[in-house]
């Protein structure tokens, strides 16, 4: 039990007595779509996760009495550093109650004295989070490439930002439709076609990864110094039983059968000012080639998961990270670089984590938007 120097509030490690408190704080903060779905979520998270028997999750409150009003856990994933895999510790839900900010200070000293610390997110609070958890971010996160099929998300959201509560309900999807060209005309955002496929690959569902992908990520993996380690027991846990329903993952196979490349892909959902569910978003969370300048492959996996995803009538369609060297195709296939938006990752730099060179060289890495925690809480 640590005293934070605000006589009452103690920082504690959590314990069940805490769960009703800290569902509240999480109910205030994160809004009901994400409170709904906590619970399954820590299971996954800090329970059937694989590499908690390798280390231990932290998971910290700060406590007032009978209230929580503050929360910083953070769970084990495996990073490759340089050929070698180590277990570090994956900070997330993290708040603070504003009465009690002082408190994200010694809640986050929690996390940062374990020792190899990673982050994700992509708000100015993640960043704030970052850096209280003393982390460098990876420069190629910021590169986030988005296409745009609907305008109706962003001004649903725009108009129930500035209409009064009784009215909002008119600020539905097909009002929302039909203003958008009119109040977003912005050449950037405008909806952009379908990516066209017209090779003849064959792109099937795969419902689990196995040998066959183990096998394409020791050659891809050779294309990058650092990154998660992506074999198929971490992508069995992070997307194939994972809580989030939406999650779909898709192969092409060459002439002999091994796989010759794999794409993950899921729905996120949109939110407003409230952190009311308002429209959906399509994420490419990972993308796998076995020869990384397969085009083929890539066009026809993109174009599988755009398909896909249009379907559920996703607004945008964004990927982050993956190999840098991609990122062309991408936009050939219409997506366009965001500066507006971004996703980031943080990891610790230092004797045993990647060095500060590293973490500043896009080349070195390969990352995605499903890293981290920065996909949990809104996949759908
Ligand atoms: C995360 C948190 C504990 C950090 O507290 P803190 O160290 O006192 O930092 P602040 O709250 O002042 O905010 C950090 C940054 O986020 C910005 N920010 C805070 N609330 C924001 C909001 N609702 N929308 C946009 N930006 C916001 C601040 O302006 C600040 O940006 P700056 O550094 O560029 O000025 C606190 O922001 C919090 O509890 N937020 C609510 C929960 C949350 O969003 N958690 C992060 C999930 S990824």
């Amino acid at each position: 039990m640590t005293s934070t120097g605000q006589d009452q509030v103690r920082i504690e490690p959590f314990g069940p007595r805490h769960w009703p408190g800290l569902m509240r704080l999480y109910l205030r903060w994160f809004g009901a779509h994400a409170a709904g779905r906590f619970a399954a979520r820590w299971q996954w998270q800090f329970a059937s996760n694989p590499y908690v028997a390798l280390r231990r999750p932290v998971i910290a409150v700060a406590v007032l009495g009978d209230e929580v009003v503050g929360h910083h856990a953070a769970f084990p994933l495996p990073l490759r550093v340089d050929g070698s895999v180590r277990t570090f510790l994956c900070s997330c839900d993290m708040v603070a109650e504003p009465r009690h900010r002082i408190t994200a200070i010694p809640l986050a000293q929690r996390i940062a004295s374990q020792g190899d610390v990673l982050a994700s997110g992509g708000s100015p609070q993640a960043r704030r989070i970052g850096s209280l958890l003393g982390l460098r971010p990876v420069t190629l996160t910021r590169q986030h490439l988005i296409l745009t099929r609907r305008q109706g998300g962003a001004v649903r959201r725009m108009l129930r930002r500035r209409l009064p509560g009784f009215l909002r309900s008119f600020a539905g999807p097909r009002a929302a439709a039909f203003l958008a060209p009119m109040l977003r005309p912005g050449s950037a955002r405008r909806s952009r076609p379908l990516p066209r496929y017209a090779g003849s690959l064959q792109v099937e569902p795969l419902a689990r990864f196995g040998a066959g992908h183990d096998a394409l990520w020791r050659e891809l993996s050779a294309h990058a110094r650092f990154g998660l380690a992506k074999d198929s027991t971490y992508l069995n846990w992070r997307y194939v039983d994972a809580p989030a329903t939406s999650l779909r993952c898709a192969q092409v196979r060459d002439r002999g059968g091994a796989a010759r490349g794999e794409v993950v892909f899921g729905l996120r959902a949109g939110l407003d000012d409230d952190l009311e569910p308002c429209g959906q978003d399509g994420e490419i969370f990972e993308l796998f080639l076995a020869d990384p300048s397969d085009g083929d492959a890539l066009r026809a996996l993109v174009g599988h998961a755009c398909r896909e995803l249009d379907q559920a009538g996703v607004d945008t369609i964004a990927t982050t990270g993956l190999l840098r060297r991609w990122h062309a195709a991408f936009e050939e296939l219409g997506f366009h670089r965001s500066e507006e938006e971004h996703r980031e990752t943080w990891v610790t730099v230092g004797a045993r984590g990647p060095s500060v060179q590293a973490v500043g060289d896009p080349d070195a890495w390969l990352v995605s938007a499903g890293d981290g925690d920065q996909a949990f809480t809104w996949t759908v």
